[in-house]
């Protein structure tokens, strides 16, 4: 049985080394201590997937701006998601993501942007963030560069840039 929770400052540690196990370098697990510090860090959306007291998995999302000729609008981004070696392909990974989604709604937030595999995120939701306006100042394959509406239809007037948080800038 997975328990899906946000983060306690007791995850600190597991979480570093679930993003670490996960991931081939410890980049992602250091970017979320980094993130956790900054202002785009938002209280509730750093989740943990956990089984029998042990953390297995991990999901971040933090606050972007979309640059827009009207001004900045608010979104998230997802990154990283984590799931142990492990523990992989048992649908803890989905279970994040969509404990997350629905977090996200609640806290009021319009959009979630994530760069990752074309494979994946559709099936939750996610589709081409080009084709809905939006654009990365750094280079990203079109069909890993994905957005999810919370609210259906929010990016229609809203076309931009998606500046991602500064602590991202060493990771890119
Ligand atoms: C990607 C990841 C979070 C998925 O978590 P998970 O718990 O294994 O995922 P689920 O069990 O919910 O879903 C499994 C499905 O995800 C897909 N999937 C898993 N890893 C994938 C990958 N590297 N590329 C594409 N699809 C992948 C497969 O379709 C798989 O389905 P299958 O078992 O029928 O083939 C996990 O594999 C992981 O931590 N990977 C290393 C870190 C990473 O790449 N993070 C995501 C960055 S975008």
């Amino acid at each position: 049985m997975i328990k899906y929770r946000p983060e306690k400052d007791m995850d600190h540690d597991a979480i570093f080394e679930t993003n670490k196990l996960a991931f081939p370098e410890d980049n992602e697990a250091r970017l979320v201590d980094m993130l956790r510090n900054s202002k785009s860090y938002v209280n509730g959306l750093s989740i943990v997937a956990e089984k029998e007291g042990e953390v297995v998995g991990h999901i971040l999302f933090t606050k972007l701006t979309i640059g827009s000729p009207k001004g900045d609008f608010v979104a998230l981004s997802l990154a990283p998601l984590a799931v142990k070696p492990n523990f992989q392909r048992k649908g803890i990974g989905s279970g994040l993501i969509k404990e997350g989604i629905k977090n996200c709604k609640s806290l009021g937030y319009k959009a979630i942007v994530v760069v990752g595999h074309p494979e994946y995120y559709p099936r939750f939701g996610f589709s081409s963030a080009r084709e809905k306006g939006l654009e990365t100042p750094f280079p990203v394959p079109d069909e890993a560069f994905m957005v999810y509406e919370l609210v259906p239809g929010y990016l229609d007037n809203i076309q931009g840039m998606v500046k991602l948080a500064p602590e991202f800038d060493e990771f890119i």
